[in-house]
């Protein structure tokens, strides 16, 4: 379903406090590991978006009970040897960590599984994740020998890899360290770029032993994951929107309390110091399994800055609301090393520079990125989400400090990651 959404914004500023729904990446794992232990899992402040859910149905599916009560979740496994093979299709919607993460889970099982997802999954490149898998041993087969959805793997025992990312993703080396759970021998990854690593803390928190240095992870076969309790901190990646709608719109002052900092996620608020940003963040408890912080921001005037190198993998979810943010910064912003962007739920580049473009931004897209200079007064203007969360949501800040109305496309992909999104906005407008 989709439905457009005029909004209606004139001379508004943003005041207040709120407190951003669950991490993403965090949520989808909570249940994963969850229903990887054996015993009960308990996860407060769940993300209720549409990706975690897919990954909900994914498990029901395969026989583990999971109860869902507000932003709480309980999930009760007799451990991923009691799982039943799946009578239907396991449909991961929208969901790129879902399909990925997976991937890897099911290969070390005895099950056969199909997995499919939405029109934006069945584009999305998933011989990244099955290549490594297949060195493994994992059978996995699907269009264009395993690059597209509709997917079917046969689990199959595996033996562990040592293995170089040729790519900066979370998602792979996740299904990688997943898979080798099951694997016999010592599972080793290496990154040349350190991409988030909620994979590794929480395989931690559930009592598995890993290494993580320098950039390698090393971890062995065989370990058993001891059920716990995963206290979700909110997500840095939805605050983005409000950190960068209260840097540019007139007379704003937000705060956000429980943003989750891993540092392996915290590149926006980086670029927001970078810029000049008047924003001051509080780690509540650096020792925490993710460490969380209350983030004030408000507007001031912003500089232009060069984002590059190994920032991008810590920010990469955050490029589209950094490219609005670029429009209102004095100079010129350049965006590099990004060409991940183009494999994300709709390639990014083009669509950012499209969408900006229509509302007088003076951006142009590059190879691996973009290129903005600012500032400039934007305009209103019919823009399109492509289907993507993150597109819309940059464009419902822009309608923020738009001198017209902005009219998006599709409304209701937001609720992807964020589904109080419009909420949150009309609780800190002041008219
Ligand atoms: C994610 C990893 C990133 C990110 C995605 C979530 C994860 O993708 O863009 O939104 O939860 O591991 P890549 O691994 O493709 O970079």
């Amino acid at each position: 379903m989709s439905s457009a959404k005029k909004l209606d914004y004139k001379n508004v500023s943003l005041q207040g406090t709120i407190t951003v729904p669950g991490d993403k990446s965090i949520s989808h794992r909570s249940v994963m590991f969850g229903s990887i232990a054996k015993g009960k899992t308990t996860v407060s402040g769940f993300l209720l978006g549409d990706d975690c859910l897919s990954t909900i149905d994914c498990f029901r599916k395969l026989g583990v009970e999971i109860e869902v009560d507000g932003t709480n979740v309980t999930i009760n496994s007799a451990g991923m040897d009691s799982w039943e093979e799946p009578k239907e299709v396991l449909y991961t919607g929208n969901s790129g960590t879902t399909t990925r993460l997976m991937l890897g889970i099911l290969s070390g099982t005895k099950l056969h599984t199909v997995m499919t997802g939405d029109a934006s999954i069945g584009r999305r490149p998933m011989r990244r994740v099955a290549d490594p898998l297949r060195l493994m041993g994992a059978k996995i087969s699907g269009r264009d020998n395993g690059q597209f959805t509709p997917l079917a793997i046969q689990g199959t025992q595996l033996t562990a890899i040592d293995y170089t990312m040729p790519v900066a993703s979370a998602q792979v080396k996740s299904a990688i360290l997943l898979a080798g759970l099951r694997a016999e021998g010592t599972t080793i990854v290496r990154e040349q770029e350190v991409s988030r690593d909620h994979t590794e803390r929480m395989l931690r928190q559930f009592g598995a032993i890993i290494d993580v240095q320098d950039g390698v992870v090393s971890f062995k076969g065989g370990q058993q994951l001891k059920a716990t309790h995963v206290d979700v901190p909110g997500d840095i990646s939805s605050a983005a929107f409000f950190l960068v709608a209260g840097a540019i719109v007139p007379n704003s002052s937000i705060e956000m309390k429980n943003v989750g900092v891993n540092p392996t996620r915290a590149g926006i608020i980086e670029v927001l110091e970078k810029m000049g940003a008047d924003m001051s963040v509080q780690v509540e408890d650096e020792n925490a399994s993710e460490p969380t912080a209350t983030i004030s921001i408000k507007s001031s005037q912003l500089q232009a800055i060069t984002i590059e190198g190994d920032i991008i993998p810590r920010l990469i979810d955050e490029i589209p609301i950094i490219a609005l943010l670029a429009t209102q910064a004095e100079g010129t912003t350049v965006i590099r090393n990004a060409e991940e962007l183009k494999v994300k739920e709709t390639d990014r580049i083009t669509a950012v520079v499209t969408e900006l473009k229509k509302l007088g931004a003076n951006i142009e897209a590059t190879n691996d990125g973009m290129i903005i200079q600012g500032p400039t007064n934007l305009r209103g203007a019919n823009l399109k989400t492509y289907g993507d969360h993150r597109i819309g949501m940059m464009s419902a800040i822009a309608a923020l400090i738009s001198s017209s109305p902005i009219e998006i496309d599709d409304a209701e992909c937001i609720a992807v990651s964020y589904p109080t999104f419009f909420e949150h906005v009309e609780e800190l407008l002041i008219k």
